[in-house]
């Protein structure tokens, strides 16, 4: 077991004790289920709730749901300018069992907003987009990114990079331990033109490269392995620390930015997504077979939805938007709307 904390914010309606209790408890049962806290293994819980807040202690709540045993301390913390009102925020430290990467912090109600006064210093907005292959994502991400002047990263795109390599070097995807060997070699840079990714490996930019049928079938592959996975997370995440995002790919609301302030969970019909593929592939002029490219998709949902590692999967705070009738017009609409007014 190790000793984490976890933090979590919430805000209140009115300075009433009863607000106050009911939304701490709210609060705390939400951090407690979500990281599966024994609440025997609390070992201490620190609340600290902003000026406005002076009808009771949150700290009360925390006898409501049955913690007992632990030290609790509650702070009032200073005034900042612009900075939310109404504010209770906790850490709660605990014996758990999970990894400090895997930590749930929970935000709730206002308090999923950015907090101006640390926020804008070293960390953006940031916008999760994850689903299956063909759900659009990467279309409304463009869309989205060139309407709110955010910048569009494609992280699909850096599984697709390493695959590139490894076909072009003779190195098979499936052996785990060729991949590793080779990761050092592997040097993969970023650029935002206007807003749009382009990708470069060992200084070629390979963005066009990358869009083949069979660099999508292997890097569902590549993206098996554990240390592939964590090369390109650090480079996801540091990108989002210095940026506003829209970060679209399969574990982002889940694993990548699991504090992410907007997450969206795209999906469609299967039937739908190889249409769009086919489209797609017509376009650029590529011989294709439908049922082929049907079958090509349902077996990387498989390989994505399976494996190991931040398989693709739904966040529980995520919106899942089903795109199979709408156009990508008003998929865009619909997420710009929820971002605007999560940004407030
Ligand atoms: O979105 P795409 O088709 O460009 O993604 C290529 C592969 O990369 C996909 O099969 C799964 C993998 N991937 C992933 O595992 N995690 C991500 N965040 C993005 C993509």
């Amino acid at each position: 077991m190790n000793i984490c904390s976890i933090r979590g914010a919430i805000t209140i309606e009115e300075n009433t004790k009863e607000n106050i209790v009911i939304n701490t408890e709210t609060l705390l049962n939400e951090i407690i289920e979500k990281n599966n806290i024994k609440k025997e293994n609390i070992i201490n819980i620190v609340f600290s709730s902003t000026k406005d807040i002076t009808k009771a202690y949150p700290a009360i709540a925390t006898r409501n749901i049955g913690i007992t045993d632990c030290a609790i301390m509650c702070l009032q913390e200073m005034y900042v300018e612009e900075s939310l009102s109404m504010c209770i925020r906790v850490m709660i430290t605990a014996y758990l069992d999970i990894e400090k990467q895997d930590l749930k912090h929970i935000y709730l109600k206002e308090a999923k907003k950015l907090r101006p006064d640390i926020s804008l210093k070293n960390t953006g907005f940031a916008v999760a987009i994850d689903g299956p292959a063909g759900s659009g994502k990467s279309t409304v991400s463009k869309i989205i990114s060139k309407e709110l002047s955010f910048i569009y990263v494609d992280t699909g795109a850096m599984f697709r990079t390493i695959t590139l390599y490894c076909l072009q070097n003779n190195i098979n995807c499936n052996n785990q331990d060729e991949v590793n060997k080779e990761l050092n070699n592997i040097n993969i840079s970023l650029n935002f033109e206007n807003g749009i990714q382009q990708i470069y490996l060992n200084n070629e930019n390979v963005t066009e490269k990358i869009r083949t049928q069979e660099i999508a079938k292997n890097a569902s592959i590549i993206a098996q392995i554990p240390s592939v996975r964590e090369k390109l997370l650090n480079i996801q995440r540091e990108i989002a620390n210095n940026n506003n995002v829209i970060m679209d790919g399969r574990d982002i609301g889940t694993n990548v930015l699991p504090n992410a302030n907007v997450k969206i969970y795209l999906d469609a019909d299967i039937d739908e997504r190889a249409k769009r593929r086919c489209e797609e592939l017509s376009t650029k002029g590529e011989k294709f077979e439908y049922d082929k490219v049907r079958q090509g998709i349902i077996d990387r949902d498989n390989a994505d939805k399976n494996r190991k590692i931040a398989p693709l999967k739904k966040a529980d705070d995520a919106i899942t938007i089903n795109t199979t009738s709408l156009s990508i017009y008003e998929v865009s609409d619909k997420i710009i709307k929820i971002i605007k007014e999560n940004i407030k």
